[in-house]
């Protein structure tokens, strides 16, 4: 039975009824669902139309998330067959010598590793206010993995740019619902060409997971999730930004904050690119019930392109801060593990806030800056507790 069914099959009668969802919301679930989905433990279920679920922020006590831990975000059905015998990944366009790659000619070629921290875009939109429509993610759509294949830049310099290739296009094996227009998008040739810029075949060490882009994927580090084409087929080199649904008006943000209700031209806008810098608790969880004393406080932080200088924690409500440890485990474009120890708590109620700061000197502020699709949701960290 292929997984989008077994998943309909499974879903529980309260998902079910969340169908009367208001229309703002159409798909996405108001409250977070646990969803029995084969070889998913424990996560939250975001949207079943297709599939996307979110990790719970308890999750996020690893450097790297195990696959059934991390989250999966699909703007269509996920192919259901596919037979990596026929398989075929080509590469076209504004190239001097097109060519085409079977799985096993693709698995031949030189492999390389990154640890990337994937976020998608809308991580975090439930908490913009006023709350924009999309998909209602709350902290979770994020995860770390170890990423290995071949690098782009070996199959476009095989392929031989043109001086007239400017863009990179990514296309998927979606399957693509009538009236819905499919998912490509495109990537600036300098980060296609970028040393760690991947075809991924495997996550963590082992081959992609179907929802995570078997066979093969695209992975852009450092850069919105969505720059990471999954069942990668085809790599085209334009000589302008792919036009098409997903780089407009979707995946831009307004060159200037504006204000809910405010009209913003398309010319006014530029593509999401890389992420912001961002920190998560991830212990203790919200609305956590502890006795007086010590309080170990944990979670990470990420910072896209940068890496994260420091990571401070307040405990009395940001007024004053504190520097968090940051663990040992380090690579670019990884999130860091990081904890503080709470000496002393006294009984009451409390707000716990993290605070990443990163090399390129961005502070996660206070409150986000609005937008009206509710991207890079990146203000401090907070969960509220109660000793007793
Ligand atoms: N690639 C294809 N072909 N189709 C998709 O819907 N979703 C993108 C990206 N790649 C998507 C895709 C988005 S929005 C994100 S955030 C990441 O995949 C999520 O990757 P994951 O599901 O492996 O976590």
């Amino acid at each position: 039975m292929n997984s989008r069914r077994y998943f309909l099959k499974k879903i529980s009668a309260a998902a079910l009824a969340a169908t009367a969802a208001p229309k703002l919301l159409s798909w996405a679930l108001p409250q977070p669902q646990a969803v029995d989905f084969p070889g998913e433990d424990g996560m939250i279920l975001r949207s079943y139309r297709f599939v996307d679920l979110e990790s719970p922020v308890e999750y996020f006590n690893t450097w790297l998330t195990p696959v059934p831990h991390f989250f999966v975000r699909n703007h269509m059905h996920e192919p259901s067959e596919l037979d990596p015998a026929d398989w075929r990944l080509s590469v076209g366009g504004e190239v001097e010598k097109p060519f085409t790659l079977t799985l096993a000619e693709l698995s031949k070629l030189e492999t390389h590793s990154v640890v990337n921290t994937l976020e998608c875009a809308g991580n975090g939109r439930s908490l913009h206010r006023p709350q924009v429509p999309g998909i209602q993610w709350g902290k979770g759509a994020v995860g770390t993995a170890q990423f290995s294949g071949p690098r782009l830049r070996e199959l476009l310099q095989r392929a031989g740019v043109k001086s007239t290739g400017k863009h990179v296009m990514f296309r998927g094996l979606d399957e693509v619902p009538s009236k819905v227009p499919p998912f490509i998008r495109s990537i600036l040739i300098e980060k296609a060409l970028d040393a760690d810029t991947l075809i991924a075949t495997h996550m963590n060490g082992s081959p992609l997971a179907k929802h995570h882009g078997f066979p093969a994927r695209a992975l852009v580090p450092g850069w919105i999730g969505a720059a990471s084409c999954k069942w990668i087929t085809e790599i085209k080199v334009l000589d302008q930004e792919f036009a098409g649904n997903f780089m407009s008006p979707a995946y831009r943000l307004p060159n200037e904050p504006v204000k809910p209700g405010d009209t913003v031209k398309p010319e006014e806008t530029h593509p999401v690119t890389a992420l912001s810098v961002k920190s998560v608790i991830s212990g203790p969880s919200e609305a956590a019930r502890l006795k007086p004393g010590k309080i170990a406080i944990h979670g990470v932080a990420w910072a896209g392109e940068a890496e994260i200088a420091r990571v401070e924690i307040s405990i009395d409500g940001g007024a004053t801060w504190n520097p968090a440890t940051l663990s040992h485990e380090q690579s670019r474009y990884a999130w860091r593990l990081w904890s503080y120890d709470w000496k002393s708590a006294r009984s009451g109620d409390h707000t716990i806030m993290s605070r990443a700061t990163d090399t390129q000197g961005r502070t996660q502020p206070l409150t986000p800056v609005w937008n009206p699709s509710g991207y890079l949701y990146d203000a401090v960290d907070q969960v509220n507790i109660h000793v007793a």
